[in-house]
């Protein structure tokens, strides 16, 4: 890492003996990064098909649940408690193809709605992190899953670049649990909850990469210079809440993009 080096860069050395737009040119070159949907490779590695039901655990508007039902052919409980989720969720399954595969549901992982031993599959996407009872919500789905079932987790976390102050603004503005936020931790209550890891992918910035690269991302930079600069008139229009979720999560992806936050995707298995 860059943040490694011990010894500071002369003038001389700055100014000296290397092509600028040879390295330029070089950062240019893409480095193929996945895009955010590989994350349905791996459920189709996981063997999800037909006949499997999955739950899509903070599955927001039953979005990724008719992606699946479509491309698996599996059924998908999407479990939210946000109702603005629900509605949308609900509008959204009675007007696609897949519909009648996709139960909208409103719930939190900390009491899921479902019997014991309901699912094949857990999928969770980037919501962990704003469960402060995650030992409860992982003990909930080990109910759920059946023997030898796996849960799919995609999290961000924090890495050893981020300083406290600027961690606890962050978190603050995207209703984060701070203590959430270390791999480590994380990787403790899952086994304590009663998973083995199968895997861990360490996706970092590839999906934010990908996204850059296929020119449908924000430009987060711009987001912020901009919330930053006309503060008082962008919080008088949009109000508090709006203003420092669009602010926090600006700057979430800068923090990914510089490596104080990375992405993970893990596969947690129940014996069978
Ligand atoms: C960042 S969004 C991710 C949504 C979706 N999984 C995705 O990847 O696009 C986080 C989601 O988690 C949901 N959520 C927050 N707390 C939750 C909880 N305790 N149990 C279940 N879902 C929760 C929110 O309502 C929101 O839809």
């Amino acid at each position: 890492m860059v943040d490694d080096w011990s010894k500071p860069i002369t003038v001389q050395e700055m100014y000296g003996d290397w092509d600028y737009e040879a390295a330029v040119e070089l950062l240019d070159r893409s480095l193929n990064p996945r895009p955010s949907k590989a994350i349905f490779d791996t459920v189709e590695a996981l063997g999800i098909g037909p006949g499997d039901t999955v739950l899509d655990i903070g599955g927001r508007d039953g979005g990724h649940g008719l992606l699946m039902a479509e491309r698996f052919g599996c059924r998908v409980v999407s479990v939210d408690p946000a109702p603005a989720n629900i509605a949308d969720g609900l509008k959204r399954v009675a007007e696609h193809e897949h519909g009648e595969s996709v139960e909208i549901k409103h719930g939190v992982i900390e009491d899921i709605p479902a019997g014991d031993n309901a699912f094949d599959l857990v999928f969770s996407r980037d919501m962990l992190n704003h469960v402060a009872n995650q030992d409860r919500g992982l003990a909930e789905c080990v109910r759920v899953l059946k023997p030898g079932g796996a849960m799919l987790v995609h999290e961000v976390f924090e890495t050893d670049l981020m300083e406290p102050r600027e961690a606890a603004r962050l978190y603050a503005d995207l209703a984060t649990v701070p203590e959430m936020m270390a791999p480590g931790g994380f990787e403790q209550r899952a086994k304590n909850a009663g998973f083995a890891i199968e895997s861990i992918d360490v996706v970092g910035s590839e999906w934010y990469e990908a996204s850059q690269e296929a020119g449908i991302a924000p430009n987060y930079m711009m987001q912020i210079s901009r919330l930053r600069r006309a503060k008082d008139e962008l919080l008088a229009e949009l109000g508090e809440v709006a203003y420092r979720t669009m602010l926090g999560n600006a700057m979430w992806s800068i923090y990914l993009f510089i490596g104080k936050l990375e992405t993970r995707l893990y596969v947690l298995r129940l014996a069978a």
